[in-house]
């Protein structure tokens, strides 16, 4: 009877805990390869989050590229959960990163339009940073 009772109380306090938090959508799909500590993995040829997400995050093609970038891409997460890892992910290794994050509307937007070639896209974006004498550490 306590037992029954126990499993009433949890199912109704599902609904509750639908969401996953911003941190654990990092830990469900983006920690495997990245790292709990957004390190990355030198043998994995993973790169580390810091140094590199804050002045993508900080450009207007930057931050289309964080949303493109294949392991975003390809998650499988919807627009509104892509914008909160995201902002996760430039909150705890995009320092000086402006506090403005990506909202849901944003990152439909950008996925609409395709991309053909990621690679080149990165170099274009490394470049003009380069141009004003902003190092991308990666
Ligand atoms: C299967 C492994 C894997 C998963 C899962 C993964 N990534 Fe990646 N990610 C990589 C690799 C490898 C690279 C570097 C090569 C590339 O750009 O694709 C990368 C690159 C990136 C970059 C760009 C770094 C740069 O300097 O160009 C960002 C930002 C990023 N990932 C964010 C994420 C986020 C956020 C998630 C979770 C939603 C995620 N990734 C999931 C493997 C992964």
């Amino acid at each position: 009877m306590r037992a029954i009772f126990a499993i009433l109380i949890c199912l109704g306090a599902a609904p509750a805990i639908a969401e996953t938090s911003a941190h654990g959508l990092y830990m469900l799909h983006c920690s495997g390869c990245h790292g709990r500590d957004g390190g990355g993995s030198a043998t994995g040829r993973v790169p580390p989050f810091a140094g590199v997400v804050g002045p993508f995050a900080r450009e207007l093609e930057g931050r289309r590229y964080l949303v493109l970038v294949p392991g975003v891409a390809n998650s499988g997460l919807s627009d509104k959960d892509t914008a909160r890892v995201l902002n996760y992910v430039v909150e705890a290794w995009g320092e000086g990163a402006p506090r403005t994050g990506y909202t849901t509307v944003e990152v439909s937007t950008i996925r609409k339009a395709r991309v053909d070639d990621i690679v080149a896209l990165r170099r274009r974006i490394v470049g003009a940073l380069a141009r004003r004498g902003v190092r991308v550490s990666y």
